[in-house]
């Protein structure tokens, strides 16, 4: 077992978040939780449905307020002008009257990247989710599933300081979900992006992550962390595995 010590070891933090709380009036959400993610790190926040945990995503992109506390990037406080915080949300999100790859080019426009840096990006991401041949159709003409590739392209491309990824797969079924979860750690590798996932899906959550937050149910705490020093690619029916997985599931008993 590697411990915390061991696993910091020669990282750089990327983020780090003190103290956040967030009340929505009266309803204390998310209380005082304290964690740090490393530069180019994969990291899964595993906890109940109706937990906090796309309002944790929603504070810490700055899409909604704070109550309390600090969300800073590489030593900074977060502040969209400044950081690239990416958004991977939980229903499909691809711009339905745009082809596959200006989806991709949007955001990096918005950007205003130079033109020769757009292409080179829109290639690279069309190469590596694998629709260089869909390139010219329209979301509406794809699948569920190679949609979902195009909104991944489409942030990856962005080269964000942090991705933030709220149960994106939730609605897929089980063999649609393997195979962009294989297809989403081959594109974090080659990248380094730096990653944040978010699921109530333990197996998932083990399957994926470096390290795993467990949440509490409602108000939000981080209940544990836990390293997962298993090789890749990982396999669901290891023995290794399937210890990691009891002991997240033994961690969480939300029912
Ligand atoms: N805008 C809002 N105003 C009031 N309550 C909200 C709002 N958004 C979410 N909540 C409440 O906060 C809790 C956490 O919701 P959410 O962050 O969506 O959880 P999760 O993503 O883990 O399912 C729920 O009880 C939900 O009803
Ligand atoms: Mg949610």
């Amino acid at each position: 077992m590697t411990t915390k010590e061991e696993y910091a070891r020669g990282k750089k933090v990327k983020v780090g978040v003190t103290d956040l709380t967030k009340c929505y009036d009266e309803l204390l959400v998310l209380d005082d939780i304290n964690f740090e993610i490393y530069d180019g790190e994969m990291l899964c926040i595993v906890g109940p449905t109706g937990c906090g945990k796309t309002t944790f995503l929603n504070t810490l992109a700055r899409f909604i307020p704070a109550t309390r506390g600090d969300i800073l990037v590489d030593g900074t406080p977060s502040d969209p002008r400044r950081h690239n915080i990416a958004f991977v949300f939980q229903e499909v999100s691809s711009i339905p009257w745009l082809s596959v790859e200006d989806n991709i080019r949007f955001g990096l426009r918005i950007k205003r990247l130079p033109a020769d840096e757009i292409e080179r990006r829109v290639e690279t991401m069309l190469e590596l989710v694998g629709l260089k041949p869909f390139r010219r159709n329209f979301p509406q003409e794809l699948s569920s599933s190679m949609e979902q590739r195009v909104v991944i392209a489409r942030n990856f491309a962005l080269n964000p300081d942090l991705l933030l990824m709220d149960e994106p797969y939730g609605q897929l079924d089980i063999k649609l979900r393997y195979y962009l979860e294989d297809e989403l750690i081959r594109i974090w590798n080659e990248l380094k992006s730096t990653v944040l996932f978010v699921t109530h899906n333990i197996e998932e959550a083990v399957y994926l992550g470096q390290r795993i937050l467990v949440l509490s149910n409602k108000p939000a705490k981080i209940k544990e962390e836990i390293i997962v020093d298993l090789p890749r690619p990982r396999k669901f029916d290891d023995p290794e595995f399937v210890k990691i997985r009891e002991h997240v599931t033994e961690s969480i008993r939300w029912w």
